[in-house]
């Protein structure tokens, strides 16, 4: 009988072979390798998929290539490359980690796990991740590619008691000490493209053979459908002159630190907007990972941009300066389709 140490040794090998013949080496962030690059990679990948990744990674990297780069940005410009990404809290986090690299480490990135799990929005997943690609040094990761992975490998209750600790401790079991780098991505690619969430393609699968839910019908699993609450949202969006009034929002409930419309409330009229040359009202519906969002906006039009009277930060943004600006994608939308 093959020791635990053994059966081990060979998902990982059989896993970092698999890399090397169908990994996907043509991602943008596995090539020109450096601890920055794959640092803003894993915290864009968090919650998000690839496909959605690349044009806002590569958008990012264009504008700030290094940590050098990146070093003076404003959290406005971070959240500006953000817009349709979704999940804003992400940028904000790596507005708060650069200034701590710039204060605290020279503005050189960190090398250690320990130093590296202390920054905002880096998990122990994503430290791992980052030790494992960008340093080559053997830490597990376990995000929710792994997680589906392991979990049917060694078919781990997903909603079992002690799960994330069970799955941890099969993830520490299952990384290898060498090709690490390989491991890691090959563990993520496997996830994604054969043992995927709505699929599993044993056939292809490198670790078939000892997978205790290989071939399994993973149809016959109860599937468990995203309950969202709905809200709805009144906004009036003051224009003149190719120049639209916006308010930073901070509210902690969502699109926090975002530039929005002034925010009625549900109120019909409202104190600081005079009567407007024109009217308008839009309507979009606007999904949020836990919220289902019912937007109603009144574009007002005026003929000159008017002083507003309130303590909320705002300004009046002209068309041409608006995507330097982080916007929530459907107000975005709306100001780049009224002419
Ligand atoms: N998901 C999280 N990190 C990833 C990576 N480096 N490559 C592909 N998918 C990922």
């Amino acid at each position: 009988m093959k020791t635990l140490k053994s059966q081990n040794k060979s998902f990982s090998q059989e896993i970092y072979t698999w890399y090397s013949l169908f990994g996907r080496n043509n991602l943008p962030w596995r090539k020109n390798i450096s601890p920055y690059r794959v640092w803003i990679s894993e915290i864009m990948l968090q919650q998000t998929q690839v496909k959605t990744v690349i044009p806002f990674f590569n958008k990012f990297i264009k504008k700030y290539p290094t940590l050098k780069s990146i070093a003076s940005a404003s959290e406005d410009d971070i959240l500006a490359l953000w817009t349709g990404l979704g999940f804003y809290r992400r940028a904000k986090n790596i507005y708060k980690t650069k200034e701590i690299i710039k204060n605290d480490f020279k503005n050189r990135f960190p090398k250690n796990f320990d130093e590296l799990i202390l920054l905002p929005g880096i998990g122990r997943s994503t430290a791992g991740a980052i030790m494992s690609i960008a340093y080559q040094e053997s830490y597990p990761i376990l995000d929710a590619n792994v997680k589906r992975v392991i979990s049917r490998y060694k078919k781990i209750d997903l909603n079992g008691k002690d799960c994330t600790k069970q799955l941890w401790l099969t993830s520490e079991e299952l990384t290898p000490e060498v090709n690490i780098f390989e491991y890691t991505q090959g563990i993520m690619d496997l996830g994604a493209t054969v043992c995927t969430s709505k699929s599993q393609d044993c056939m292809r699968c490198p670790v078939n053979k000892n997978c205790k839910s290989a071939y399994e019908d993973i149809n016959t699993r109860p599937k468990v459908k995203k309950e969202r609450s709905k809200k709805k949202i009144y906004f009036t969006l003051a224009h003149s002159n190719d120049s639209f009034l916006l308010f930073k929002k901070n509210e902690k409930s969502f699109w926090e630190s975002l530039w929005v419309p002034y925010d009625t409330n549900g109120l019909k009229g409202n104190d600081i907007f005079k009567e407007p040359a024109n009217k308008k009202i839009t309507n979009i519906n606007h999904l949020l990972s836990h919220m289902e969002l019912d937007i109603t906006v009144e574009i007002v039009d005026y003929k000159t941009p008017f002083k507003v009277k309130t303590n909320l930060e705002h300004e009046w943004i002209s068309k041409d300066q608006i995507h330097n600006y982080g916007l929530p994608k459907p107000i975005m939308t709306i100001i780049e389709n009224h002419g």
